[in-house]
């Protein structure tokens, strides 16, 4: 058991350096992008000042002449100039499972954060390599999920409960780091996505009493209610304080603990915007993420993964109208490819995610020229016993499916 003090991720820090108010995220050449203070991987002199067109020009080139062997996955949050290039675009099952099935490739280049890397890393082939084209794309939410305090964390549950065999089941996000995910794997958890949550809480109470979900404590909440589970049986686990902050009983009685994390897009979202969209929009229909807060999933219509969003927009009928709780470049291109669809944002105040807003094409540029001369730059591997571990907890999530 340790204590100590409150760190924020310099990723959270960072969020609010590209929130802006007229949605303009049109991509500048990346010494213009550092100009707002950002930390990003160091790149080679001669990226920082090729233009837009440039970058465009060099990454098809370096596209072509790579042919097959190289894949590009990309995130629904990545920006326009790089969505453009992805062989494939999904929400974090979707490309995971990709990532699992596609042997053709020796490469796979991930444009998403470093946890979809690793997970990438750990389900591909053993000839595979993935490279994420920026080692500074984070996410702000896994950074608040530390081994160390996991592993006290975990090991505290044990001394409370008398032992875990039976008594407790570790559930990790997706959005965690392969060490967490290991954790999990080695005492009978899994992964889940915010595609099939539910499923894996369900997994989890046939074998177990209860649930420790890390790291989104909104995910696990959301997830808790939609399955019926009373909001006082579902207990926050604070790393910054002894026992998590709880006591014995609190503990035992307890169907969730979760981890207090969260992510800094999503709970900008607030049940003041929502009420509103509704008065300007009669009619609207409210879709969010479920990294939202509770309060505003049970004031919007719909919630759902990055693909339950994109495809419920794509079956909606002309004329329809969405506001939208979710990362603005995703919600921006269903705008932009729905066009007799009214589509907005339900943040007037628009703010990427920083972390994901880190693959600028010169970084997605530069790895794929390292590629044509036979250079790896920024591979992402997992090594063992983590790697064999993370699997464990990931095959299982991928066999209650999504
Ligand atoms: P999805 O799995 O829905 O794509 O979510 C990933 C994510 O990071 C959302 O913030
Ligand atoms: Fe992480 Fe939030 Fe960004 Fe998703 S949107 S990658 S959870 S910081």
């Amino acid at each position: 058991m340790t204590t100590q003090k409150t760190v924020i991720p310099i990723t959270e820090l960072e969020q609010s350096a590209f929130c802006q108010t007229e949605g303009n995220l049109r991509t500048k050449t990346l010494e213009e992008e550092f100009r707002a203070g950002v930390r990003w991987q160091k790149v080679p002199a001669r990226y920082l000042k090729l233009s837009v067109a440039e970058l465009d020009r060099g990454i098809a080139e370096a596209r072509s002449a790579l042919g097959g062997t190289t894949i590009v996955l990309g995130h629904h949050y990545q920006r326009e100039d790089i969505i453009k290039y992805a062989d494939f675009r999904g929400d974090s099952y979707k490309l995971s499972k990709m990532a699992a099935q596609t042997r053709d490739a020796r490469v796979i280049v991930f444009c998403g954060v470093h946890f979809m890397a690793e997970t990438a890393d750990i389900l591909a082939g053993s000839g595979q390599t993935v490279i994420l084209p920026n080692m500074a794309a984070g996410c702000s939410m896994a950074d608040m999920a530390r081994t160390d305090d996991a592993e006290d964390c975990w090991a505290d549950l044990a001394s409370v409960l008398g032992g875990v065999a039976g008594e407790i089941i570790p559930v990790t996000y997706m959005n965690s780091t392969a060490a967490i995910k290991a954790l999990c794997g080695r005492n009978g958890g899994l992964v889940c996505t915010s595609s099939n949550a539910a499923e894996a809480f369900k997994w989890a109470f046939a074998r177990g009493k209860r649930i420790l979900f890390l790291p989104d404590q909104h995910l696990g909440r959301n997830t808790g209610f939609k399955m019926g589970i009373p909001l006082d049986e579902m207990v926050l686990w604070s790393p910054f304080r002894p026992m998590g902050g709880l006591a014995p009983d609190q503990i035992r009685k307890a169907k969730v603990i979760l981890w207090q994390g969260h992510c800094s897009v999503h709970t900008r979202f607030t049940v003041e915007q929502i009420r509103m969209a509704r008065e300007q929009y009669p009619g609207v229909k409210v879709l969010v993420h479920p990294e939202c807060t509770l309060d505003v999933i049970k004031a919007a219509d719909l919630n759902g993964s990055t693909e339950f969003i994109a495809k419920t927009i794509g079956a909606a009928p002309p004329g329809s109208i969405w506001a939208i709780g979710t990362e603005i470049n995703l919600v921006n291109r269903l705008a932009h490819e729905y066009p007799d669809r009214k589509i907005f944002c339900l943040d007037p105040i628009v703010c990427p995610c920083a972390t994901m807003y880190r693959i600028h094409p010169a970084y997605l540029l530069w790895v794929l020229e390292g590629l044509m001369t036979g250079l790896v730059i920024n591979r992402v591997h997992v090594s063992e016993p983590t790697r064999g571990q993370a699997l464990l907890a990931l095959e299982r999530m991928l066999e209650v499916g999504g």
